[in-house]
């Protein structure tokens, strides 16, 4: 029978602790561990020699092993997480810019096709002698109606519904109420296009939405003919498309021009087949024109036996449509991401 050996045991919690005070790492606190309090690691298996033990001695030497094993155990615990705080400590301090990883590619933007067409038009524009002119959305009766002698039990008004603000303006519903401002502002003879916004009041679909571009085109001077206005309009839709663009000329009803015509170009989308674009017919109408209504001279302060003019009211918005094969006038100010990341271009190829 050996004596109780209790000694081997203090002697062995202190080696314990000596080597948890020398380790330094987590790695070295997991190989202290594995190495006293392991299930083969000299405390533990200290219990197997329980058997060799008198019998009497038994539960105080088992209870001495489990107690030093407990007060290593507590300590290594101490230990282990003061190392993972300072562990911690130590990687936020690092810096976390990593310059040696790809840098973020920057999206580049595009220019949206109208003002890409807007830009071009107003190049072509001025390349002719014409003032690029700027005017306001929010305008008043007279010039978006009355001053066009449109007076407000005419028939025609039914066809431009707009939106009215409280203060009795209205959103312009074409760009022509620049035509007598214009005429107010600049000496003739003059040649001037103004471009821009315009509003309509009505059901949206593929060829119609409540917002949508114009550019209006006029021409005074002693004397203007129709054989010209037909030639600047084939000279600045030819420019736009490139090549030779197929006209038609129809008479059309304006109550500010006289006479007024209806100038359409074949189809760019289906090639003049019939589509949704040109409901069918093969034709879009893109641009009516006409000789100034004298009237609308006088509105303008002209004296009409002195001067004539003629105008165009040419869809901006379906002309980025014929352009760019955009079969839905929806798209254009519509903002779906899906749509506007075909265009990548910064400006007409
Ligand atoms: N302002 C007209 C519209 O939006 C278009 C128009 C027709 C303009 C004939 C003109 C013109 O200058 O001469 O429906």
């Amino acid at each position: 029978m050996s004596s109780l050996p209790i000694d081997e045991l203090i002697e062995l919690k202190q080696l314990a602790l000596n080597a948890l005070e020398q380790a330094q790492t987590l790695d070295a606190l997991t190989e202290v561990e594995r190495e006293y309090l392991g299930k083969k690691g000299s405390i533990r298996s200290q219990m197997r020699r329980l058997g060799k033990l008198d019998p009497s001695q038994r539960p105080i030497f088992g209870k001495t092993v489990n107690e030093v094993a407990q007060e290593v155990e507590k300590i290594l615990e101490a230990s282990r997480s003061q190392l993972k705080e300072a562990e911690r400590a130590e990687a936020l301090k690092a810096p976390h810019f990593d310059p040696t990883l790809p840098g973020m590619k920057a999206q580049s933007g595009a220019l949206h096709p109208l003002t890409l067409i807007d830009w071009r038009l107003d190049e072509i524009f001025r390349s002719m002698g014409f003032y690029v002119l700027d005017y306001p959305e929010v305008d008043s009766e007279y010039y978006n109606f009355e001053g066009l002698n449109i007076p407000a039990d005419h028939p025609a008004r039914d066809m431009q519904d707009t939106f009215w603000l409280t203060n009795g303006k209205l959103l312009r519903t074409h760009t022509s109420a620049g035509q007598v401002r214009t005429m107010q502002t600049f000496k003739p003879p003059f040649k001037a296009i103004f471009p821009g916004r315009v509003f309509r009041y009505e059901s949206t679909d593929a060829s119609h939405d409540h917002t949508f571009h114009q550019v209006e085109g006029i021409y005074i001077a002693k004397e203007v003919s129709v054989a010209h206005l037909i030639s600047s309009m084939k000279t600045l839709l030819s420019e736009v498309f490139g090549r030779e663009v197929k006209v038609r000329l129809r008479p059309g009803y304006f109550p500010f021009v006289e006479p007024g015509f209806e100038l359409d170009i074949s189809c760019l989308v289906c090639g003049g087949s019939g589509c949704s674009v040109c409901k069918q017919s093969g034709w879009v109408e893109l641009l009516p024109c006409g000789l100034i209504h004298p009237n609308v001279l006088r509105a303008g302060g002209l004296d009409p036996d002195e001067w004539q003019g003629w105008a165009f009211g040419l869809g901006m918005s379906r002309l980025v449509m014929m352009r760019y094969q955009i079969e839905d006038i929806r798209h254009l100010l519509g903002g779906d991401i899906r749509f506007w990341s075909q265009f990548t271009g910064t400006g007409l190829e």
